[in-house]
């Protein structure tokens, strides 16, 4: 039977729980290591716990255990698994909250997971006996399709806490070009000379279902013109209006970006029309 550690103890892997509102489960708000063993000795453990040290602190979470301690964490797993060619699967979750809130919640323990896995014997080093690889090749894409509503949302989690930090509400985003793409949890939508506009839909954007009711109600209604094309920030920053908009949020005005005024400053009339239009309208979806 695999025995694990969880949060302090060993035991069965069946005995194993962690909440569902794990960060860990909800936004992949975590980190990972593996070690591999062979008959109880590790390879790389220093490396690999000073990376995930690092990864740690990089993403924000405080270490709740030292070096020291891992190495006896680690050490004891391996024993009580028979040692042999072993993975030590390390994960460390920014821990389980009570709600589900994009910023890192204050005062939650981060969760602490060990087990291990079986690993392949080494192989001899002998050219005549060793069966080689086949590849394929591809773009890398890693972290490129935010499309896809996927949990795997450490990025958006990292950029909406840097905005929060800002003492902001949202943040929006922005590509290589200098092209909006959306906000770390909402699509973007700027104003300018009474059109709306908002960018194209790609890999670089969730397809927010918000978005398109509005889109549709503009259009059904007719008499707000909108277009959908891409947006510079320069435009971002010269907009009358700007909003953000997602399910929690509806259509939520945007007044101030980076310390900016955006138009007057003041809640804009443009949205304010499309917003009654939204309202009056959304239940028939
Ligand atoms: N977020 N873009 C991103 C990155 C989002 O996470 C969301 C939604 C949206 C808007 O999509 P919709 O209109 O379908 O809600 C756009 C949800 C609300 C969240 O993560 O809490």
């Amino acid at each position: 039977m695999s025995i694990v550690y969880l949060n302090g103890t060993f035991m069965p892997i069946e005995d194993a729980k962690i909440s569902p509102l794990d960060r860990g489960f909800l936004f992949g708000d975590g980190i990972y290591e593996v070690i591999p063993s062979y008959d109880g000795k590790t390879v790389g453990l220093e490396p690999h716990m000073q990376r995930m040290f690092d990864g740690l602190a990089a993403i924000g979470i405080k270490s709740t255990r030292t070096l020291e301690e891992w190495k006896e964490i680690i050490q004891t797993l391996l024993a009580k698994n028979g040692n042999g060619n072993l993975g030590v699967y390390l994960q460390v979750s920014r821990g389980a909250d009570v709600k589900r809130y994009h910023a890192y919640p204050e005062n939650v323990e981060p969760t602490i997971f060990a087990m291990t896995t079986a690993i392949k014997a080494p192989v001899e080093a002998d050219a005549s006996k060793a069966k080689g690889f086949s590849v394929g090749t591809t773009q890398d894409m890693r972290w490129k399709r935010c499309q896809i509503k996927s949990t795997a949302l450490l990025g958006n989690v990292m950029h909406f806490q840097e905005g929060y930090e800002g003492g902001n509400d949202e943040i929006l985003l922005y590509n290589a070009d200098n092209i909006l793409t959306e906000a770390s949890s909402s699509n973007a939508f700027i104003v300018k000379d009474g059109v709306v506009i908002t960018p194209v839909l790609d890999n670089q954007i969730l397809p927010g279902i918000t978005r398109k009711l509005i889109l549709d109600i503009l259009e059904k209604d007719g008499s707000i013109p909108f277009e959908v094309r891409d947006i510079t920030m320069e435009e971002v920053f010269n907009a009358d209006e700007v909003w953000v908009t997602s399910s929690s949020k509806e259509l939520a005005p945007v007044t101030t970006i980076d310390g900016k005024t955006v138009g007057n400053g003041s809640v804009g009339k443009v949205w304010e029309a499309a917003f009654k239009l939204y309202t009056a309208h959304k239940f028939e979806y």
